[in-house]
């Protein structure tokens, strides 16, 4: 049985170990457990994990700005994919930025990550072709 609850720290080694072995996932010093505990603390709520029989099979992260939400770092294990996990997952996220006045998110994928792409627009995520993304790292902080 498929069971999605609030993500706490407890569950931060888990989570982390899943992201390092999930291809299309990223990991930055922005997902070391200082920024993971800020990130949790700043967006109560809104970070989900999914359990199946009480084995860890999926998560999503979520937050938002006061204006626009975020979501990052959702994936489920190869083995419990296409059973409406990510789906669930990604509802809570929106329904929880709902309830705080965010009606509007957005995500980054990588343009390899051809699967994601896929899932995206088929639970109807618009790609944009209006917005170029651009970020700066403060120097010496490549990993940032
Ligand atoms: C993308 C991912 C999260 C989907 O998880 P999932 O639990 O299998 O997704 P769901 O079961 O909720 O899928 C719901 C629907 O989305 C669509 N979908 C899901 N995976 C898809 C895929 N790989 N290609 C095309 N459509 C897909 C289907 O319409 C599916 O419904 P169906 O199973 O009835 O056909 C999962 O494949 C994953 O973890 N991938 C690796 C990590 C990753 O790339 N995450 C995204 C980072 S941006």
């Amino acid at each position: 049985m498929i069971h999605i609850r609030a993500m706490t720290m407890d569950d931060y080694p888990a989570v982390i170990d899943l992201m390092r072995n999930t291809p299309g996932i990223s990991l930055r010093d922005a997902d070391s457990r200082e920024s993971t505990a800020r990130y949790l603390e700043r967006n109560p709520e809104m970070s989900f994990i999914a359990e199946v029989d009480g084995d860890l099979a999926g998560c999503v992260m979520s937050g938002h700005d006061g204006r626009r939400g975020y979501l990052q770092h959702l994936l489920v294990l190869p083995r419990y994919r296409r059973r409406g996990i990510a789906n669930a997952l990604v509802e809570r996220c929106l329904s929880m930025l709902e309830a705080h006045g965010i009606l509007k998110c957005h995500l980054d994928v990588f343009k390899t990550n051809e699967a994601a792409a896929a899932y995206w627009q088929s639970q109807g995520w618009q790609l944009r072709q209006d917005i170029d993304r651009y970020s700066f790292t403060r120097p010496g902080n490549q990993n940032a």
